[in-house]
This record gives C-alpha cells, sequence and structure tokens, in this order.
C-alpha cells in the first residue's frame, strides 16, 4: 500500500456533551496537549499532513486555530449528526472538492488520544494482508460499558471475521456480556465505504448516523470486516467525561515520568509529579515530590528541583539547583545557577552562569550576568545587570512611569546597596556602588560611589526630653 493510496481522517467535530463544559471535548488537554493534538502527532507520523483530514464543526474556527499550525486538511460538518454523518462530509469534500480519493481510509477518533502510531501501521497492515474492506481496532477493557461491541463471526477462534458493532444503548440482554469493544478507529476501503455511507439511518437511540453501522452493511453485502485487537487497552480508551481524560492524564504522566528515569533521571513519588509531553530532563537530575514542568522545558542534567516549583517553557542548564516553590515562565538559566526559594522568573528573565537569584525575588525581561547575586526581596525588571554583580536585599528597579517602561543598565560587578531604588532609565557603570537606601535617578559613572538618600540627623537627648514634655515632635 503505497502512502499516496491512503490518507487519515480525524472525527473531531463533535460537541462532548457528556462534559458540560464551554470547550470542545477535542481541545480538552491531557498531558499539556488537546486531545486532538496527540491524534494529530500520531497520524502525522505515518502519512504526510497534507493527507490528514480533521472533521471539525462544533466550534469550529476555536478547533481550527488551535490545530492549523499541523498543516492538516479541515472537513467541515456544520451540524453534527453522528460519526457517520461526519464521513459523509468527507465524502462529499472528495467528490465535490474534486480531490483524488484516496484508495483507503483510516479513521481516527479526536478523543481516543492515546493512539501510538505503531497502531496505526499495524492496522493498516492487517487491512492489507486480509484484504478487507472494513477493519476495526478492537480491546478488552476491564469494563467495557458505554463503548461499542464487537460481535465476531467466530467468537472463542482465531477468526478475525466481524458480523457488527452494537452500540452500547442497542445490545440485546445476551449480548450485554460481550467483552470485546470498538475503539472507534478504523480502516476502510474507501470505495466500500463511501457506497454504504448513503444507505445510513438515524433508527437509533441517538437519532444519529452511526459510523459503526457500516459494519453490518459491509457484512450483508458478502464483504469482509475484521477485527485487530490493540496491543494495550489504555491505548484505546476513550475520553468522554473529565473523569476519563484526568485518568489518561495520570497514565501519560506517569508513563513521561518512566520514561524519563529510564534515561537516568531521579523521581521522587513519580505519581506526584506534573509532567508535559514535551518535556526534556538530562541524566542525574534530580525532582522532589510535587514538582510541575510543563510545555516546551528543557532541563540538563545534574539539577536538583526541589519540591512546589512550577517550571513552564523554560530552559534550564546543567548543575542548576531550583529550591522549593520557585515559579518560572519562559525562562533561561545558565549551568549551576541557584534559584529560590519562592524566585518568580517571569518571561525573558535570562539568568547567568552560577548566578543566584534568591526568596522573593521577582524578575522579567532581564539578564542577569555570570555570578551576579540577587538574594532578597528584590525586582528586576528590563535590565541588563553585567557579571560579579550584587544586588542588596529589598533593591528595585523602577522601569514603569507609568505609560512606558524604561531600561536599567548595570555593568560588571557593580554593587547595589539594599533597598536602593534605581530609577529607569538609568545605567550605572562596571565597578560603581550605590549605597544603601539610595533612590539612584542619574546615570553613575564607572569606579564611583553614588549617595541617593538624606543625610541622617541625630539630636542627642531628645527622646527624655519628650518624655518630659519639654519635645513637641
Ligand atoms: C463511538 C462509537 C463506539 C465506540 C466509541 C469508542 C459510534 C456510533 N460509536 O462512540 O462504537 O465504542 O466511539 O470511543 O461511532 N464526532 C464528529 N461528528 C459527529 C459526532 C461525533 O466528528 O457528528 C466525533 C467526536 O468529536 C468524537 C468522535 O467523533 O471525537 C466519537 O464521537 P462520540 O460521540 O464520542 O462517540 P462515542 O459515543 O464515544
Ligand atoms: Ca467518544
Amino acid at each position: 500500500m503505497k502512502p499516496t493510496d491512503f490518507a487519515i481522517a480525524i472525527m473531531a467535530a463533535g460537541k462532548g456533551t457528556r462534559l458540560k463544559t464551554k470547550r470542545p471535548k477535542v481541545l480538552h488537554e491531557i498531558g499539556g496537549r488537546a486531545l486532538v493534538l496527540h491524534v494529530i502527532a500520531a497520524a502525522r507520523q505515518v502519512v504526510d499532513a497534507s493527507n490528514i483530514y480533521c472533521i471539525i464543526g462544533h466550534e469550529a474556527d476555536r478547533v481550527r486555530a488551535a490545530v492549523e499550525s499541523t498543516g492538516v486538511q479541515f472537513v467541515l460538518q456544520a451540524e453534527q449528526r453522528g460519526t457517520g454523518h461526519a464521513l459523509q462530509m468527507v465524502k462529499a469534500f472528495f467528490t465535490l472538492g474534486g480531490t483524488a480519493v484516496p484508495e483507503n481510509l483510516l479513521v481516527l477518533s479526536g478523543d481516543v488520544p492515546l493512539i501510538r502510531p505503531e497502531t496505526i501501521d499495524r492496522i493498516r497492515q492487517v487491512h492489507q494482508a486480509e484484504q478487507a474492506a472494513m477493519t476495526i481496532l478492537t480491546a478488552v477493557p476491564d469494563d467495557p460499558t458505554g463503548y461499542g461491541r464487537v460481535l465476531r463471526a467466530q467468537p472463542g477462534t482465531d477468526a478475525p471475521d466481524v458480523l457488527a458493532i452494537v452500540e452500547q444503548k442497542s445490545l440485546s440482554p445476551d449480548q450485554l456480556s460481550t467483552p470485546e469493544i470498538n475503539s472507534g478507529i478504523y480502516c476502510f476501503r474507501t470505495s466500500a465505504l463511501f457506497e454504504k455511507l448513503d444507505l445510513l439511518d438515524t433508527n437509533n437511540a441517538h437519532g444519529e448516523f452511526y459510523l459503526t453501522d457500516v459494519a453490518a452493511m459491509l457484512v450483508a453485502d458478502n464483504q469482509r470486516v475484521v477485527a485487530v485487537k490493540a496491543d494495550s487497552v489504555d491505548e484505546v480508551l476513550g475520553a468522554n467525561t473529565i473523569a476519563e481524560m484526568m485518568h489518561l492524564d495520570a497514565a501519560m504522566r506517569l508513563d513521561t515520568a518512566r520514561r524519563l528515569m529510564a534515561s537516568g533521571v531521579t523521581i521522587f513519588r513519580p505519581e506526584t509529579a506534573v509532567i508535559d509531553n514535551e518535556v526534556t530532563v538530562g541524566p542525574d537530575t534530580v525532582l522532589e515530590p510535587y514538582v510541575q514542568l510543563l510545555g516546551r522545558t528543557t532541563i540538563g542534567s545534574d539539577c536538583r528541583i526541589r519540591s512546589y516549583s512550577v517550571i513552564q517553557n523554560s530552559t534550564l542548564g546543567d548543575n542548576v539547583t531550583v529550591r522549593n516553590g520557585c515559579i518560572m515562565d519562559s525562562a533561561t538559566v545558565a549551568d549551576s545557577a541557584i534559584l529560590g526559594p519562592y524566585a518568580h522568573l517571569r518571561p525573558e528573565s535570562r539568568i547567568g552562569e552560577g548566578a543566584h537569584v534568591g526568596n522573593f525575588v521577582e524578575t522579567k525581561k532581564v539578564t542577569l550576568g555570570a555570578g551576579s547575586k540577587a538574594n532578597h526581596l528584590n525586582y528586576l525588571g528590563d535590565a541588563v545587570i553585567g557579571a560579579g554583580v550584587n544586588v542588596g536585599a529589598g533593591a528595585i528597579t523602577c522601569n514603569y512611569d507609568g505609560v512606558h517602561k524604561h531600561q536599567t543598565v548595570i555593568g560588571d560587578n557593580v554593587f547595589i546597596g539594599s533597598d536602593s531604588t534605581l530609577v529607569a532609565p538609568v545605567t550605572i557603570e562596571a565597578g560603581a556602588y550605590i549605597a544603601a537606601g539610595s533612590c539612584i535617578t542619574e546615570n553613575v559613572p564607572t569606579e564611583s560611589l553614588a549617595l541617593g538618600r538624606a543625610r541622617q540627623v541625630v539630636k542627642p537627648g531628645w527622646a527624655t526630653r519628650k518624655k518630659q514634655g519639654q519635645e513637641s515632635r
């Protein structure tokens, strides 16, 4: 089967009524990524994006916007009248749009997100080897309730032939115990599918066009319908309720944690780790309990990430220490830096090699040079800070005048005394000292001392006189 003879359709038009949420079902996330994006990612491992047809309908614009960058094609199902109707729209798209009809069409469900490319390939191979008109991916879960069941022609034998798929609500009492479920994933000989689609009706519990009815129709026509069992039940579990999604989410994240542990990462209490799919972590790094690594986060080797830190879309080098409770978003941290506890690195924070960012320090759009330290209670925003700088406790940049943001530039080896306020735009050149408690509004030349505070006045005996009523203030 040449790839050009093969296309993939993804059913993603449904509302997800059982979720009771405004967000369309296929945009709910597991492992930090929308359900439909998991399915598209697997499909793209098998065929080119231009041969993937994503069927959208409910909140079509929102779904399209979320997946557009993958390069898949879109088929609109304006009204959602069932999975059979969804494929009728694909047929119309091909025949009315003049697109060449692929010889075989593999159908995936946008809400069956753990499907692996290897399995898609296997369905395709079985489909070809069995010369089937329809090949159904099935599984035997502990509890089949809610799924359509696959009725085999010769139950208990190896024969793959199928008689029909019966939806949960249509099961007769003696069919209720059928253990094998329909995964909602199929491969069709496209001509056979397209012929039967027009014959579907809505005489069923949901009043919808069921794609699953095509199975019995093909069998009645002496065409072959076969089942292929998935290697793991988890792979074909559907996500119809939030509880089901969170079950898949936990399974996926535990999988990610196991993959990282197998590559040399220590994860204490891995069941508490919230790690998104695309995260990478180097060997010899230790993650303490209740750490979240989200989005496109990359962490080097020999790091220690202590409990309750939440790191999103950030890049950490090697040997970095993240103490408890740090929050990072779109930050870059070089080797051997030490952060926290309770540091907040906001977007475009670039922390240099061996630099320290300590307790209750907030950074935003800041470059902090190698070996520089901001250890206590600082706000550093819109600043370029050189190497070897010491920022004393409580010192802050005043980067905002109420209308515009301005930059603070601090040269190498500058010493900023505690509780200083640096009013931007301002430059403090290399080697300068800022006296504690200064309000700095003008540039400070290299190697100089700047004092920007009122002189201290001491009045000896003042307190005694006040107590005696001789001093009014
Ligand atoms: C479907 C199958 C069932 C199978 C189960 C596996 C049918 C009739 N039943 O049931 O046999 O066991 O999947 O998970 O197909 N969709 C559209 N347009 C529509 C309706 C649905 O694109 O008009 C999409 C949904 O967004 C979803 C997928 O098709 O991604 C499946 O629809 P859903 O309503 O969840 O079907 P199930 O009841 O789970
Ligand atoms: Ca479903």
